[in-house]
């Protein structure tokens, strides 16, 4: 009887939520008892370490898109903003609007967190079950290699996707400045998605009718110093599964690369700046005239460096396929099967970070 109960809640998707992953160790309490250790499996295949010789792109930036400008619809950033969507699937947005003291804030809470003796930071692990919380994801594998990071992934909109028993609520201020950061984050992709709306081909709430109310999911990635940088990877080559992504990075630090014509190129800081990326979704929804570029994070041995990238993502339930308006069946026929986003979310998650594998199963 019991069974059969567990069989009908699996066929309907209930207590599956988006994924799991195996439980691995924290990179960052490894190195609290051997600063210079560089465990076996976080060494990376050769084919797949960082060159540490230098970026021989150096005159290479990713596209800088004046927000402000965009505000005032003026016409050439708009243009700027779909050539950076075309040709990068990467830019970084300056007077975005969010305050720097909620951005400052955000950094701090995050820092203080990671801060906190392990046994404190455990109270808000990720079960293997489950993809919220405090651990690392996308490992299948007992046999595959880590990234050299520990990370904290919360829900934070809608409201009711919140789950607090994820969240640091004893760390003072932690909760406050999500809050904030979330809300003020999603101010800045409404307006995102409002230019991509009229961009493909849409009225500005275009891609909000098709779509419904956004998901927001926040990700703290903790990359700590190593010994040996050419060896491991920050964070694995990987497009994300959002329909875009806005990540704010250390004001300083490099760490973020991108593959942009089969080269991969530092996205470097601007201080106060967003980094935004196309998704899957995007890419699915644009028909692929918008791709969700491969990016990586590298390691570095002089300081721990953090970012935070706040996932924008439809409802699990909704139906994602290339919009009608990117559609033509003589010129621009459609590349890409329809999917609900969950499922899609659910097959990501399967899997380990690996490049481009994600979208390619969509393609038809
Ligand atoms: C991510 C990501 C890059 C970075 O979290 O999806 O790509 O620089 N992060 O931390
Ligand atoms: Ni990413």
């Amino acid at each position: 009887m019991e069974l059969k109960v567990v069989k009908a809640s699996v066929e309907k998707g209930e207590g599956l939520g988006w994924g799991k992953s195996l439980l691995v160790p924290s990179i960052q309490e490894i190195l609290k008892n051997d600063s210079q250790s560089v465990p076996e499996r976080y060494i990376q295949e050769l084919k797949d370490r960082q060159l540490i010789s230098q970026n021989l792109f150096d005159s290479l930036q990713v596209p800088v898109i004046d927000f402000s400008m965009l505000a005032q619809k003026d016409a050439n950033e708009i243009r700027k903003l779909d050539l950076a969507c075309k040709e990068w699937g990467f830019f970084q947005i300056i007077n975005h609007g969010v305050r720097e003291e909620i951005m400052v804030n955000m950094k701090a809470a995050m820092a203080a967190f990671f801060e906190l003796p392990f046994q404190e930071k455990s109270k808000c692990a990720k079960a293997a079950n489950e993809i919220q919380g405090y651990g690392q994801n996308f490992v299948v594998s007992e046999k595959q290699k880590l990234d050299w990071c520990d990370m904290m992934f919360l829900k934070t909109f809608p409201h009711e996707t919140r789950n607090f028993k994820f969240w640091p609520l004893t760390l003072p201020g932690f909760k406050e400045a999500v809050e904030e950061y979330s809300t003020e984050i999603r101010k800045v992709s409404n307006k995102i998605d409002a230019n991509l709306s009229v961009l493909m081909g849409m009225d500005e709430n275009g891609l909000k009718r098709k779509l419904g109310e956004f998901q927001q999911g926040i990700r703290m990635n903790y990359y700590p110093t190593c010994s040996r940088p050419d060896l491991v990877l920050g964070i694995s080559p990987h497009s994300d599964g959002s329909l875009f992504t806005l990540l704010l990075q250390d004001d300083e630090i490099n760490g973020l690369q991108i593959k942009h014509k089969e080269v991969w190129i530092d996205a470097k800081p601007i201080p106060n700046s967003l980094v935004v990326n196309i998704g899957d979704a995007i890419e699915i929804l644009s028909n692929g005239m918008y791709k969700s570029i491969e990016h990586r994070a590298i390691s570095n041995e002089k300081k721990p460096r953090m970012s935070i990238a706040t996932f924008v993502m439809p409802g699990d339930e909704v139906q994602i396929g290339p919009l009608d308006s990117m559609v033509n069946e003589k010129h621009l026929p459609r590349s890409y099967r329809n999917i609900k986003y969950i499922d899609y979310i659910r097959q990501k998650f399967a899997m380990k970070m690996q490049g481009k594998a994600h979208t390619a199963i969509v393609k038809l």
